[in-house]
């Protein structure tokens, strides 16, 4: 027997109730979880949107309607939406799918007609499930993703991005860096790449993409991580969609061990989009009220779209400052304990001048020790000779040797996510 589906309904006023309720699914095996009567979901909604459909039912060219559509599609990769409206004018239907809908259906406001769409609708649940649920498994070997957030600007994201996939990947693992500051990502200047690829390009290069052609667009850090950076314009963001970062990440964790994904300070769709995907997330706060109490609504935030808690790290940057709050404080503040605690140092602002992390330039600075552990918690040792097996490593190796005779663990003690 098959299983169950749980599904959303979400409408606007066009329909009138009794023809709305005539088309709910009666399919023993389709349930309807919740009905919302409008199409703009709040953050509340994104617990209830843990379910395997979303039938959207709206005014011929709402773009309401669109919206949602597009938003659940890149939200919820995977778990189809079917749009239903009593209008099916060409263009509409062009741009319902071209939302991302899986299928689209008219309502008849005719009564006899009423069982006939419902049926319609039941099978295009059914089939968009199925085709969904196989195209969309995971590759059984795939790499960490690990999102680095922090919902406020300068707590030290791209620091701590930048520092933790150069660790990982002169330790011989397969690192990939993902710039998702779409808008004034700064990962490239970061690490001293030119940034003459980007995702825009990616984007507007036409086509399906492929690993082969995704790595056309990386740029090569001498460590030997891989880097997609962020559009150089700010007008170039609007290209790149959830959709194209979450095909993105699907090629990269089959080719990656890991998967580190720099993030702007907000929860935008695409930020939503690589949480949902993410198997970790790195919190960097700052001993900063504003800051705590974001990271406090962020935790939350995670916690309603059932983000596991125990793959959650935070990350205490420039820890050490006085500044009237005090570790305990953000303890407290947070509701969590902080795993890794950064120090704070002149040589970071440097560092990003001139393009060199300090686990490259100085890895024996706590700063630099900080991350190694950070790097430690997410990740077991290498297999013996693994590194040796793999190309791409001189650079960024023979520098972190220097640092590794006396490397501690700044967060010692932590267990691995
Ligand atoms: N441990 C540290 N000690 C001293 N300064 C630091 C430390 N970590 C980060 N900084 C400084 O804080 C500033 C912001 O860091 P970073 O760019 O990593 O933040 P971000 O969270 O990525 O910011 P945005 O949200 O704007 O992308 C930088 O100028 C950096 O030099
Ligand atoms: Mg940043």
């Amino acid at each position: 027997m098959s299983r169950r589906i749980a599904a959303i309904v979400a409408h606007d006023d066009s329909v009138p109730p009794e023809v709305l309720s005539a088309h709910i699914p009666t399919d023993p095996g389709i349930e309807v979880v919740a009905v919302l009567e409008r199409l703009v979901l709040t953050t509340d909604d994104i617990r209830r949107s843990d379910a395997d459909a979303l039938i959207v039912v709206c005014r011929e060219h709402s773009a309401d309607g669109l919206a949602l559509a597009e938003w659940w599609h890149n939200v919820r990769p995977g778990r189809p939406v079917v749009v239903m409206s009593e209008g099916d004018d060409e263009i509409f239907v062009e741009r319902v799918f071209a939302a991302g809908a899986d299928d689209f259906i008219v309502i008849s406001p005719s009564p006899d007609a009423a069982d006939k769409t419902r049926a319609d609708l039941e099978f295009a649940i059914r089939k968009a499930v199925a085709r969904n649920y196989t195209g969309s498994e995971r590759a059984p070997d795939s790499g960490t993703l690990l999102a680095v957030l922090g919902p406020k600007g300068g707590s030290g994201k791209t620091v701590t991005s930048t520092n933790l996939a150069v660790a990982l990947a002169s330790r011989g693992r397969r690192t990939a860096l993902v710039d998702l500051d779409l808008h004034f990502g700064d990962v490239a200047l970061a690490l001293d790449l030119n940034p003459h690829l980007t995702s825009f390009d990616l984007a507007v290069s036409g086509g399906g993409i492929d690993a082969e052609k995704l790595d056309d667009f990386m740029l090569r850090h001498p460590s030997g991580l891989r880097v997609l950076s962020a559009p150089v314009k700010p007008d170039q963001a609007a290209s790149v969609s959830p959709g194209l970062m979450l095909d993105v990440y699907s090629l990269l964790r089959r080719e990656y061990d890991f998967v580190i994904v720099d993030t702007p300070p907000s929860f935008t769709p695409e930020v939503i989009a690589t949480i949902d995907n993410a198997s970790a997330v790195c919190m960097v706060v700052m001993l900063d009220a504003l800051s705590l109490k974001n990271a406090r609504l962020g935790l939350e935030t995670l916690d309603l779209m059932g983000f596991p808690e125990d793959k959650v790290r935070i990350l205490l940057s420039r820890a050490g400052t006085s500044v009237g709050i005090s570790e305990s404080d953000a303890v407290e503040i947070m509701g969590r304990k902080l795993d890794i605690l950064v120090p704070s140092d002149r040589s970071v602002s440097r560092s990003l001048g001139d393009g060199v992390p300090l686990v490259v330039s100085q890895p024996k600075s706590e700063v630099a020790r900080a991350y190694e552990a950070l790097a430690d918690l997410f990740s077991a040792p290498p297999e013996e000779g693994e590194a040796a097996a793999k190309p791409r490593r001189g650079w960024g190796r023979r520098r972190k040797q220097e640092g590794d005779q006396d490397a501690t663990l700044a967060g010692a003690g932590q267990s691995k996510v």
